[in-house]
């Protein structure tokens, strides 16, 4: 079939929104009709060309929700018209690390995916009869795509998809950081570095688990706002005394967790020296510049702070997403202040522009055209 799409062309040049050719879902795989897709830094970070495992041409995109249209052979756990949040972390329940409840960091297709194929190896997506390059294997700034199954979380029909769209990606990373990832216990004193999407996350996730007190850092007054309808209970502005004034907030010990949300490597290291002493918890979530290290004094170690990463939260998409998405149903995740904007396809590239002026948290293309 023929669908419009939004190519990445050439790496630094705006995307071009056009005709593709889409393939019938092969075995195991399903074909989704996009209804709704948010645009994330990832997608923002490949079109510029900075990230390098990048490649073009390819369809961005990767925070998806839609409807199933049509199944291959073989596909049993999705169904014609289940409605789907879309997975760039993949869950097979099958592999040593989806049988392990340590990781969420599933085996089955990580090599393909990351050089544009669908588990086998071949692409769906053409044109003109070259094949083009799926992306973090979903390629969802498109009208439809297809995917593997293990690749798609089902979630209720009652879920808007314009707000189950940032359950792909930044929202349950950011949740999954403080629910599973660093597990919060009820009554501890957390502070999270940064009030973007994955912040913002983190900051629900740790009322969720029931913290006591919840401190957000940003530069934004506007964001730090944002954070306080989130369930922050204390708003810090960010900088270089940003540890010293946690250390004044935590009668000189440090938080029980930190969460890092800002990519920044200098903020991680200030969310190490954040961390209680004796147990405190430091959890990265931020993606780092290529060739930058964390610089931690081994002191902070050795008198008990611990570092935690974690990759889309921990979250293993296929069991946990929906379960996320149920919480918001239940009103106790308040999605609608995340969507900042609503753009269509054809204007995926103001999406970028918003992002860079940090104008919102998500703008969300709405696909149902
Ligand atoms: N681990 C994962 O699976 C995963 C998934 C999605 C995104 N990410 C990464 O998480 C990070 C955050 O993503 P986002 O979408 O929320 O980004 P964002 O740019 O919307 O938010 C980052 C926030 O950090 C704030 N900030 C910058 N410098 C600061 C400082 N010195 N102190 C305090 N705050 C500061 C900014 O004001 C901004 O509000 C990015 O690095 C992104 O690549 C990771
Ligand atoms: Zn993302
Ligand atoms: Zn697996």
């Amino acid at each position: 079939m023929r669908i419009k799409a939004a190519v990445l062309e050439e790496f630094g040049a705006p995307l071009e929104v056009q005709e593709v050719e889409l393939a019938e879902p092969a075995a195991g795989e399903v074909l989704v009709r996009l209804i709704a897709c948010g645009v994330c830094h990832t997608d923002l970070y490949t079109a510029s060309g900075a990230d390098p495992s990048g490649y073009a041409p390819t369809v961005l995109g990767h925070e998806g929700a839609g409807v199933v249209e049509a199944v291959g052979d073989g596909v049993s756990s999705v169904a014609v018209g289940d409605h789907v949040v879309t997975l760039f972390s993949p869950q097979c329940r099958e592999c040593e690390h989806c049988l392990d409840p340590r990781t969420n960091l599933c085996l089955a297709i990580r090599e393909q995916q990351n050089q544009g194929f669908l588990p086998d190896g071949t692409t769906r997506l053409s044109r003109d009869g070259e094949p083009l390059r799926h992306f973090m294997g979903t390629s969802t700034f498109a009208e439809y795509t297809v995917m593997p199954e293990i690749a798609l979380a089902r979630i209720t029909p009652e879920a808007p998809l314009e707000g189950a769209c940032l359950f792909a990606c930044g929202l349950t990373t950011g949740l999954g950081a403080a629910m599973n990832t660093a597990k919060v216990e009820p009554g501890s004193t957390c502070v999270v570095f940064g009030a973007g999407m994955v912040g913002l996350g983190a900051v629900a996730g740790c009322r969720l688990q029931r913290a006591e007190r919840i401190v957000c850092v940003d530069l934004s007054q506007d964001r730090l706002e944002l954070a306080r309808g989130q369930g922050a209970t204390d708003v810090l502005s960010g900088g270089l005394d940003a540890v010293q004034q946690i250390l004044e907030l935590t009668g000189g010990f440090g938080a029980d967790y930190t969460f890092e949300a800002t990519g920044k490597v200098a903020v991680m290291r200030q969310a190490v020296e954040a961390a209680r002493i004796g147990w405190g918890l430091a959890t990265v979530c931020g993606v780092a510049g290529k060739g930058e290290t964390l610089d931690v004094v081994p002191r902070f170690l050795i008198t008990g702070r611990r570092v935690a990463g974690s990759s889309f939260g921990g979250v293993k998409g296929r069991d946990q997403v929906p379960k996320l998405v149920e919480r918001w149903l239940e009103g106790d995740i308040d999605v609608e202040p995340f969507i900042s904007h609503r753009l269509t396809l054809d204007e995926v590239n103001r999406g970028f522009d918003l992002m860079e002026r940090q104008d919102g948290i998500r703008s969300v293309i709405e696909l149902s055209a």
